[in-house]
């Protein structure tokens, strides 16, 4: 009963081969993504998938596995966007992710990156390698009497807006379904304009539907504080990055940090130094010395890996033997 992994990278291999020494699941790692030029390669009787953020599980690709006879795609990530999942659910496929992998560690590279921004640390470290040691430029803020808005409060959510009343900030929040203990700890939710207006700093951290696909735009931004900060880890389809730009232009924006894009398929997760980038909205992005960009990093920590590794695995052992993993694990 094979398991075909697609956009295997060394780091996970590394971690899935280490788990697997208590699964004895039949493993073989693809390094390319899966998409429609790739999905016939899937050989008949594969059991599962195991898929990450930017294999695209379209209806046609599904259909494809469904007729090899593939009974499970296990998403290694949390977010599923990228799975037609009513497509899953026609043919019969069962659909997994990992609902929770360490969200301290997406929150901790949320603050990462606003540290990063707001004290200029990016631009110290490779100032001070040239022995220049001069402070021009390098003016940040203090966090510590700022307002942070959290967008979405679920598990990732609640763990920044802990991590920012510790900087002694105040924490604003909007979600669909607010938290008890969050309020409890005194955590003000409010409407999302309210938010967008009183907010310093905004992080996103609500998963991307196609409700709430360019939440942040031209028009909510116009609402926003002007200097605003913002950090995005959670899916690049959130902001309109073209509004984002002008933002940007004007100072509306005054930083931005983004761990995800909207075009990110083609670019993150690939070493292209040597390549020429297609994309003028990443690079004009990239260009800003107040922008942050990293490539879908928020999540790689040791400890993130070892739970996304002994989390799947265990959910493809339980259909594999005709059970049901964990509820809050299953999609389809
Ligand atoms: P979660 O499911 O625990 O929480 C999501 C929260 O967002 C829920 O409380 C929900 O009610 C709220 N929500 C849904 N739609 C909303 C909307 N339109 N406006 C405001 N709130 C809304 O998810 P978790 O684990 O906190 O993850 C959040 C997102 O982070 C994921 O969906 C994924 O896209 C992203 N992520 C990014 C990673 C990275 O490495 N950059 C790694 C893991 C997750």
């Amino acid at each position: 009963m094979k398991t075909l992994f697609f956009s295997a990278k060394p780091y996970e291999k590394a971690s899935f081969n280490e788990h697997n020494n208590s699964y004895h699941q039949q493993i073989e790692y693809l390094d390319t993504h899966l998409g429609p030029h790739i999905v016939n390669a899937v050989e008949e009787g594969t059991f599962a998938v195991c898929v990450f953020v930017n294999d695209r599980l379209t209806p046609e690709v599904i259909e494809v596995l469904a007729a090899k006879g593939v009974k499970v795609i296990a998403l290694r990530c949390a977010g599923f966007n990228n799975v037609h999942l009513d497509t899953a659910r026609r043919l019969g496929i069962r659909v997994c992710r990992v609902p929770a992998y360490s969200p301290e560690a997406v929150a901790e590279h949320a603050v990462a990156m606003l540290l990063t921004l707001n004290r200029k640390t990016h631009k110290a470290y490779n100032r001070v390698r040239e022995q220049n040691f001069s402070l021009n430029g390098l003016l940040g803020f203090n966090l510590y009497g700022k307002t942070a808005g959290v967008i979405g409060t679920g598990k990732i959510g609640r763990a920044f807006a802990k991590i920012m009343q510790g900087f002694g900030c105040r924490v604003l929040a909007y979600d669909l379904f607010p938290d008890e203990t969050l309020k409890q700890a005194g955590v003000q939710y409010t409407s999302f304009d309210e938010l967008l207006q009183q907010s310093d700093i905004l992080s996103l951290h609500c998963p991307l539907t196609p409700e709430n696909r360019y939440l942040i735009n031209e028009k909510t931004l116009n609402k926003a504080k002007s200097g605003v900060t913002i950090i995005n880890t959670s899916r690049g389809g959130l902001i309109n990055t073209k509004d984002a730009i002008e933002a940007l232009k004007t100072g509306k924006i005054a930083y931005l940090g983004i761990d995800v894009y909207e075009q990110e398929e083609k670019l993150f997760f690939h070493d292209l130094s040597g390549a020429i980038i297609a994309d003028d909205l990443i690079q004009r992005l990239m260009s800003f010395p107040n922008v942050l960009v990293t490539g879908h990093q928020a999540f790689l920590t040791t400890e993130a890996l070892a739970q996304i590794a002994d989390t799947t695995l265990s959910s493809i052992a339980a259909f594999a033997a005709g059970q049901d993993p964990d509820p809050a694990r299953i999609l389809v």
